[in-house]
């Protein structure tokens, strides 16, 4: 896609008039006052979502205990109803995908699932860019084999700091690699890899090899089952708008389905064994078997509401608009923001097939407080340590024009030095 762009204020707003997705936004609750460009980090509220928790919370209050099998949805199987709804956002098939626990808890069952150590087969290959949450949760489960980090996590490194080189990756799969586990789309400058190219390179090195989509899935439309990727997992309060803590998402190639979850709980049990209360562990058939804990019903309703959005939106034609807002943002950026006494760079992948759905506006001396200065104008940004302000046009609630004005903010801010008044320090959450 190369589209042809001007700087004008019209020009967006006759983006605007022609954007088939623009009628979505009036589903989301926008702060009042405020351009939201930090989806990224926390998606918005829409009103599907709240119907949803709403009604869960509505049949809690009407059925309590009776909720289980009569609510709508039962809660007994939502995380595998909510799977299955799932499943077109990431390409799985038949039960590979479920809504389960966090994140990084996810995280660490998989590693428990898929590292399987044997001789000198022991190592788990990680890259120096992805989210500190992924690397802890590998140090730690490195140490529960009696393994050191230090020599036992092979640690990819970026050449520019921003960006990782697949072929860099592909090198460092060695004969001692037992897993690797590498992110979607990088969270500090919006990289997106070739998870295609490095599952086959993985597999013909006989590596399992498992992705973070935290930064992708809801933005990017990804095909996990034909490019045979073994396991993935995301959250679900970034690109998917299912609130703070929402119930994350994780998918397990069909190939894997015989293989035994790390951590088991009851949770897990085949659903028609589960309430024999039996000794033994009969493992649900597919993903569900990876769940440990009783379905966090408050946590995982919104995303009810919330994947209705997407399955009217369409995943391709989301990522298609958020493809051309990235460009159109990176166009006004180059015209008016990289030249003196601006100074901004881009620390984001030019090619549409090597960025998810954020660009990393970089700035050497001043990012943190042009970062303030946005917030105290009403523009919501974050900044990630130590030069990148990020900003996430959001195919479903984003104008053209507030890009435009965003920009337009950037440099009123730096034209007025308005950022000199704030301090230099970055907040505690930012
Ligand atoms: C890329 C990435 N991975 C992992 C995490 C951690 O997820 P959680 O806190 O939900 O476990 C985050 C959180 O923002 C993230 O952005």
């Amino acid at each position: 896609m190369s589209a042809i762009f001007d700087t004008t204020e019209e020009y967006a707003l006759m983006l605007d008039r022609r954007d088939s997705l623009g009628g979505f936004r009036e589903r989301f609750y926008i702060p009042e006052g405020k351009i939201y460009m930090d989806g990224n980090s926390l998606g918005l509220l829409s009103k599907d979502a709240e119907q949803s928790l709403l009604k869960a919370l509505d049949d809690f209050k009407k059925l309590a205990i009776d909720g289980w099998m009569d609510g709508n949805p039962p809660w007994f199987t939502f995380a595998e109803e909510l799977g299955r709804k799932h499943s077109f956002l990431v390409g799985a098939g038949e039960n590979e995908v479920i809504v389960h626990s966090s994140n990084t808890v996810n995280l660490h069952n998989l590693i428990a699932t898929f590292f399987r150590p044997y001789g000198t087969k022991n190592k788990i290959l990680i890259d120096e860019l992805n989210f500190p949450s992924d690397r802890y949760a590998v140090d730690s489960q490195l140490r529960l084999h009696g393994l050191d980090p230090k020599t036992h996590a092979v640690v990819v490194r970026s050449r520019d700091g921003r960006t990782l080189e697949e072929e860099d990756i592909v090198k460092a799969m060695t004969g001692d690699i037992a897993l690797a586990i590498l992110p979607s789309v990088l969270y500090r400058s919006g990289q997106l890899l070739d998870l295609e190219y490095l599952t086959k390179e993985a597999h013909k090195r006989d590596i399992p090899i498992g992705f973070d989509c935290c930064h992708s899935v809801g933005a990017v439309p990804h095909k996990f089952s034909e490019w045979g990727v073994d396991f993935a997992f995301w959250c679900s309060y970034k690109y998917l708008n299912s609130g703070p803590g929402a119930t994350a998402g994780l998918y397990i190639n069909s190939r894997n389905f015989g293989k035994a979850p790390g951590l088991w709980g009851w949770w897990g049990c085949d659903k028609s064994k589960q309430f024999d209360m039996s000794p033994e562990f009969f493992k649900a058939r597919g993903a569900g078997a990876w769940q440990i804990g009783t379905v966090h019903l408050f946590s995982t309703a919104p995303l009810l509401g919330s994947l209705k959005i997407f399955s009217e939106a369409g995943i391709e034609n989301i990522r298609e608009k958020s493809l051309k807002q990235t460009e159109y943002l990176m166009f006004l950026i180059d015209k008016l923001l990289t030249a003196e006494p601006y100074n901004f760079k881009i620390g984001t992948p030019r090619q549409p097939q090597r960025r998810g759905s954020h660009i990393a506006l970089e700035h050497d001396t001043e990012a943190v407080r042009i970062n303030t200065a946005l917030k105290k104008r009403g523009v919501i940004p974050d900044f990630r340590f130590p030069n990148v302000i990020r900003l996430a046009p959001i195919a479903l609630y984003t104008s053209y024009h507030e890009i435009w004005q965003v920009v337009r903010h950037i440099e009123e801010i730096i034209d007025l030095k308005e950022y000199e008044s704030f301090p230099k320090e970055r907040g505690t959450v930012s």
